[in-house]
């Protein structure tokens, strides 16, 4: 399959400070990707730099085999880059519905239904406040937005973070869906480690800022010593 994100000895960071120190990193198109490792090693800042929202130091990202390192965030969501950060950016004063409709942008209402096919809960409750949703509900709410920009390449942050399992089997049941049916590609940040494992069939683990070890995802959840030493479980079972 053709590549769709290919990322070079890239350095990144937040102004003076610098926490990605030469990653590489590819996603074919449809593709799916699952990146692990402890808390402040630099997923987030990853991410960010794919968006376009992290400061480059150095090195390339690009996008079908264009270097778009340089490009805004708005330019690169033009280009069919989605994220759906590990904050929920959601309005909590507007309704599931108004949520939604901010976020059409000009495209056809029929995007709505789309979300609501794939998120059933978000159309039960599209009159409620984005306040009075669960933490499920919101990130749902979040994807949904985020899903209305049609994104060939979806960056999910940790979305299992604090919710409750039953709703992390919804989540991931919903993303199976997705990639399975628009064939869009996913990089995953996830620290439920099973579940991102199970999603994706390639694995790549952070620590401070640099990748330590690259595999398949079902010979990651057999190395349960990488597992204990770089994200602090015991493994996938
Ligand atoms: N906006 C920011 N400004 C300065 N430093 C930041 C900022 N965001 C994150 N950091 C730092 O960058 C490092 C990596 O953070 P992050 O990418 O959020 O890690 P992770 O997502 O893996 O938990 C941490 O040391 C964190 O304190
Ligand atoms: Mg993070």
């Amino acid at each position: 399959m053709s590549e769709l994100l290919h990322i070079e000895n890239l350095t990144a960071g937040y102004g003076a400070i610098q926490v990605l120190h030469g990653v590489n990193l590819s996603l074919s198109a449809g593709g799916r990707l699952a990146l692990i490792g402890r808390n402040g090693v630099g997923k987030t800042t990853l991410l960010k730099a794919v968006m376009g929202l992290a400061d480059m130091k150095g090195g390339q990202v690009k996008l079908d085999g264009i270097d778009i390192s340089k490009w805004s965030a708005r330019e690169r969501a033009h280009a069919g880059i989605g994220y759906v950060p590990q904050t929920r950016d959601i309005f909590p004063s507007l309704t599931v519905e108004e949520n939604l409709l901010a976020g059409l942008k000009g495209r056809p209402r029929s995007s709505l239904a789309e979300a609501y096919a794939l998120f059933p809960r978000l159309a039960e409750r599209r009159n409620n406040g984005g306040q009075q949703l669960s933490g499920g509900e919101q990130q749902m709410l979040s994807v949904a937005r985020t899903l209305l920009g049609k994104p060939r390449l979806l960056l999910l942050d940790e979305p299992l973070e604090g919710l409750a399992p039953i709703i992390c089997i919804e989540l991931m049941r919903a993303f199976e869906h997705l990639a399975q049916e628009t064939g869009v590609a996913v990089l995953l940040v996830e620290q439920k480690v099973d579940d991102a494992l199970k999603f994706a069939p390639l694995a790549m683990v952070l620590e401070r800022g640099e990748v330590v070890h690259e595999s398949d995802s079902a010979a990651l959840r057999l190395r349960k010593d990488l597992l204990e030493r770089f994200v602090g479980v015991a493994g996938a079972h």
